[in-house]
């Protein structure tokens, strides 16, 4: 069986950008694969965070880990800074990397622009997430497509610890949605949806109350042309709606199309908000049975157990292979 690997930060405002890119991919995948999906609180560390608010951060995504559908029978649910061997395998890979493939990763370009100085764990960040990849033998990693650059610099840093050190690590594939790999913000389509965006209205979190819901989507950047047609290029604000939409209400593109040819972005408008809020009522439903209970903390430990045993003997065949000794 084919194994899947994936991970979300605990950073709150997870938002319907992350559902879509990934975890309604998380939810497929774990019918048909031995999957495995982790909060990646280390990568999170990697700008400050309020030590409090990461603690409930952390919490907040494996409740909703299991409210969009993930089933801790079918998959391993756990927290990546419970089992150390993330940061050991990182630092190995960390000396097998140059700092040039490093410094072309457009996500560090980005997050360094915004800084007077950029932290180093900013830079380092993608071999921390190779080493979370390569740890389990992936092959599948679900993503959204603005991590597909660091997928590929893991697939480079697998072949050739591979070709220095011998066969070690499986060779990993990006795995993207057809529709909504890349969630464009609602106030501004030309930019991806994000969780640190200043303007709360540019984003849909799966936990907004309805009146939210209504208020980001009616106020959402569209155009002058008034046809709703899907054409990125031209209508990205128009094109972002329907790709939402399709996504909530499993009707295609071409369908939605030919449904509102001839009527008004109002009219669209008013009918997404209500094909989002009925899909997050259920979502929410789910999440506010399961953050406050033991249960979460239990299947979380029981995650961390599973996962050690693989990451260990990893490290067992990683270790043995760079020359280091046994005792
Ligand atoms: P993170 O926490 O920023 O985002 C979680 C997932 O959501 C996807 N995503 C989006 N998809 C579509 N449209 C958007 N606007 C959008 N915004 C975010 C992301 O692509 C991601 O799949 N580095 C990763 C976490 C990570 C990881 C890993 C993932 C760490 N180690 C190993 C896979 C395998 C990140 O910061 O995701």
């Amino acid at each position: 069986m084919k194994r899947v690997f994936s991970g979300v930060q605990p950073t709150g405002n997870i938002h319907i950008g992350n559902y879509i890119g990934a975890l309604k991919q998380f939810v497929e995948l774990q019918e048909e694969m031995d999957a495995i999906y982790c909060i990646v609180d280390l990568h999170s560390i990697t700008v400050p965070q309020d030590p409090r608010a990461l603690k409930q951060h952390t919490l907040d995504v494996a409740a909703l880990y299991l409210s969009v559908g993930l089933d801790p029978n079918k998959a391993i649910i756990f927290v990546q800074s419970t089992v150390p061997a993330h940061s050991e395998l990182a630092w190995i890979l960390t000396c097998n990397s140059y700092t040039g493939e490093l410094s072309r990763m457009t996500q560090f370009k980005d997050k360094s622009k915004e800084r007077e100085s950029a932290p180093t764990g900013l830079f380092t960040y993608p071999l921390l997430m190779a080493a979370d990849i390569l740890l389990y033998d992936t092959d599948i990693v679900p993503v959204g497509n603005d991590q597909k650059q660091h997928i590929e610099l893991t697939r480079d840093l697998a072949e050739r610890f591979n070709n220095k050190y011998g066969k070690t690590f499986v060779i990993p594939e990006y795995r993207g949605t057809k529709v909504g790999a890349r969630i464009m913000a609602l106030d501004e389509p030309t930019n991806k949806m994000s969780k640190s965006a200043e303007n709360e209205y540019s984003r849909i979190s799966l936990l907004d109350t309805p009146e939210k819901v209504k208020k980001s989507i009616m106020r959402a950047t569209t155009d002058s042309d008034g046809e709703i047609r899907f054409d990125e290029k031209n209508k990205p604000g128009i094109s972002n709606l329907l790709t939402i939409y399709s996504v909530f209400s499993c009707l295609s593109i071409q369908e939605l199309e030919k449904k509102y040819t001839g009527c008004g972005y109002g009219q669209l408008k008013k009918d997404l908000v209500e094909v989002v809020n009925d899909s997050l009522v259920d979502i929410q439903k789910r999440y506010f049975d399961i953050r406050e209970s033991e249960e979460l903390k239990r299947i979380l430990k029981d995650g961390t157990e599973k996962a050690q045993t693989i990451a260990e003997k990893t490290m067992k065949r990683v270790k043995e292979n760079l020359g280091f000794i046994t005792l």
